[in-house]
């Protein structure tokens, strides 16, 4: 975890906005640190090392009193910025001034969501939420998933698997051959996916349902996020997943489907945020399944297909990216059919 850690460009997403209210505090395990967010009465946000220097109680235990975080042990109190502001049992003038900072990070809210960074240098923060216009409607999930971000990335890359874990509510039995088109230029992966009609699952059907050709993008935004795109006619539907990694086997998926489908967009996403529902559940159940597996036995190695090529890409991208290693700088395209 400490290639996520030191890495200056990572900015986590470590909770939706909404979940922290003027006044509130949580706990979050980011890449294995132990932090504590908190937003200022004021409204300002914060995050910091989640363990008083006093004595070593967990600072999200307490409450956030005006811009200060305070211990619920002895009562310090410490700012956004982890400095001392109050030592309620002193008698010394100043004291406070010179004792011990707790180590503070970056953090910003953008898009609606909380977002931390761990490195002493961050870079620019560049969100991974889709900016999209007022015409799209939007709702957001949160799931916890006992695996690993790279076979997470992997899962909403794969198309192959869709009919079977999903069966009868997004695809079903792989019954028609389509175009995929992987394309890789640097850390940035994108798979074009062109000539599927399929309206099988119960998804298709409401978002297809004059069976127009579809054109299907999922880009990996590095090194947490996949966006999917569905387009077929006047539908356009972006499924955004942004993972934050706790420890290296547990970690939360923040999605967000943002759907424009003309008259029909609110009752639509009603439907839409249902089924979603649901096939993050059977991901999840999948998923936890494979991970235990991964858990039991380290040396196992995937035996790849050649369908699984757009897999295969991103998890080199990935790896690519946590070893600030460049990838190729002019886009490399790799074409080929499979059933879905
Ligand atoms: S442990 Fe935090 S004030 Fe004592
Ligand atoms: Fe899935």
């Amino acid at each position: 975890m400490e290639s996520l850690t030191a890495h200056s460009k990572i900015w986590f997403l470590v909770a939706s906005a909404k979940d922290l209210p003027a006044g509130a505090r949580r706990p979050v395990r980011v890449a294995g640190k132990r932090l504590v967010v908190f937003r200022a009465e004021t409204g300002e946000v914060s995050a910091l090392d989640d363990r008083c220097p006093h004595r070593g109680v967990s600072l999200s235990g307490g409450q956030v009193t005006g811009n200060t975080l305070v211990c619920p042990y002895h009562g310090l109190r410490f700012d956004g910025q982890g400095e001392c502001k109050k030592m309620p049992c002193s008698v010394t003038p100043g004291e406070e001034s010179s004792y011990k900072k707790i180590r503070a990070y970056a953090a910003i809210e953008a898009d609606a969501s909380i977002w931390v960074n761990l490195s002493d240098s961050p870079q620019p923060f560049c969100s991974a939420w889709p900016q999209l216009d007022a015409s799209y409607r939007h709702f957001e999930q949160v799931n916890l998933v006992r695996a690993r971000v790279p076979e997470i990335l992997e899962n909403f890359v794969d198309c192959g698997h869709t009919g079977f874990v999903h069966a009868g509510l997004f695809r079903g039995e792989p019954n028609r051959e389509v175009d995929v088109t992987v394309r890789r230029q640097n850390w940035d992966v994108w798979i074009e996916t062109l000539g599927e009609k399929d309206t099988s699952g119960i998804m298709m059907k409401m978002l297809n349902p004059d069976k127009e050709p579809m054109v299907h993008v999922d880009r990996f935004l590095p090194p947490f996020a996949i966006r999917v795109d569905y387009r077929a006619g006047n539908y356009h539907m972006v499924s955004t997943s942004i993972c934050l990694p706790h420890e290296e086997f547990l970690t939360t998926i923040f999605t967000r489907i943002y759907l424009n489908a003309g008259v029909v967009t609110l009752p639509y996403l009603k439907i839409v945020e249902h089924m979603t529902h649901k096939i993050l559940q059977q991901d999840k159940v999948i998923l936890e399944d494979q991970a235990s597996n991964l858990k039991e036995d380290p040396t196992f190695k995937s035996q790849f297909l050649k369908t699984d090529r757009p897999v295969t890409t991103v998890l080199k991208a990935y790896k690519d990216f946590l070893e600030s290693k460049d990838g190729p700088s002019d886009v490399l395209t790799h074409a080929f059919r499979m059933k879905i």
